[in-house]
C-alpha cells in the first residue's frame, strides 16, 4: 500500500497582506511545518547585496540562490550563522527580492529547497506561486488579499514595532510597485490558482482570516475523505 501524500495548503498574495501571519497560525494549529517562501527570496537578495553581485550577472544570481546556506528555527531564520531575521525585513531587501525573483533561473534554484519543506505530518506554505507552480496539487489553495491602503498601514505598524523608521506614503507606492513588478513578470507571475478560495483581509482580524482557512481545510479533507 503506498503511503498517504503529506498534505498541502498554500496561501499566496501580494506583500503586506497577512498571508504570513495567517499561515503560521495556521501551521501551529494543525501541527504542520510552515514555508516562507519569500524569506528564501529575501535571503537570496541579502546575499546578492553582500557580496556586491549585480542585478545583471544572472548567473551570478542564479548560483547565489543555488548555494544559499540557509537554515530556520523558529521565528529566527539564519544565513549561513548569522541571524538574519530582521535584516532581511527591510524595505531595501523586499525591492531587491522582487526583483530578483523575476529571474527564471533564480526561481529555479530555489525549486526543489521549496519542495523539500513538504515533511510529514503537512504544509502550509506562504508566497506568490505556491499554488500556482511549486504545489500544484495542494489540497487547499487560498489567495489572501486586502487594499493597498490596509497593507501599507500593516507593514507600516510591523517596522515601527521592529525599531525601524517609516512613511506611509512611501510604503503605499512601494507596495502598489512591487505588485505590479509580482504580477507582470512572465515567470510565476503573482495570480490566484484556479481553484484557489479568495480572502479579502482588508476589513478582518488575523484570528477570523485564520478560523476561515482552518474552516476551509476542514471541509476540503471530509470531501476528500469521502472519495477515497
Ligand atoms: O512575501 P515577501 O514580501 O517576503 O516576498 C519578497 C519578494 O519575493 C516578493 O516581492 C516577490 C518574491 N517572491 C516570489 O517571487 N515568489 C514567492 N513564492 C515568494 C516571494
Amino acid at each position: 500500500m503506498s503511503n498517504p501524500p503529506i498534505p498541502v495548503i498554500t496561501i499566496d498574495g501580494p506583500t503586506a497582506s497577512g498571508k504570513g501571519t495567517v499561515a503560521q497560525r495556521v501551521a501551529q494549529h494543525l501541527g504542520f511545518h510552515y514555508l516562507d517562501s519569500g524569506a528564501l527570496y529575501r535571503l537570496t537578495a541579502l546575499s546578492v547585496m553582500r557580496r556586491d553581485i549585480s542585478l545583471d550577472d544572472e548567473h551570478a544570481l542564479a548560483k547565489a540562490a543555488e548555494h544559499l546556506h540557509c537554515h530556520f528555527n523558529g521565528a529566527h531564520i539564519f544565513l549561513a550563522n548569522e541571524d538574519v531575521s530582521n535584516d532581511i525585513r527591510v524595505e531595501t531587501v523586499g525591492n531587491l527580492a522582487s526583483k530578483i525573483a523575476a529571474i527564471p533561473t533564480v526561481r529555479q534554484a530555489l525549486y526543489g529547497l521549496q519542495l523539500s519543506f513538504r515533511q510529514h505530518p503537512g504544509l502550509v506554505a506562504d508566497g506568490r506561486d505556491m499554488g500556482t507552480v511549486i504545489f500544484p496539487h495542494a489540497g487547499l489553495k487560498v489567495f489572501l488579499t486586502a487594499s493597498v491602503e490596509a497593507r501599507a498601514l500593516r507593514r507600516y505598524k510591523q517596522l515601527i514595532d521592529k525599531g525601524f523608521s517609516a512613511n506611509m506614503e512611501d510604503l503605499s507606492k512601494d507596495l502598489t510597485e512591487r505588485d505590479a513588478r509580482d504580477s507582470n513578470r512572465s515567470s510565476a507571475p503573482l495570480k490566484a490558482a484556479e481553484a484557489a478560495y479568495l480572502l479579502d483581509t482588508s476589513a478582518m482580524t488575523a484570528d477570523q482570516a485564520v478560523a476561515q482557512v482552518l474552516e476551509w481545510y476542514a471541509a476540503a479533507k471530509a470531501l476528500h475523505a469521502q472519495s477515497e
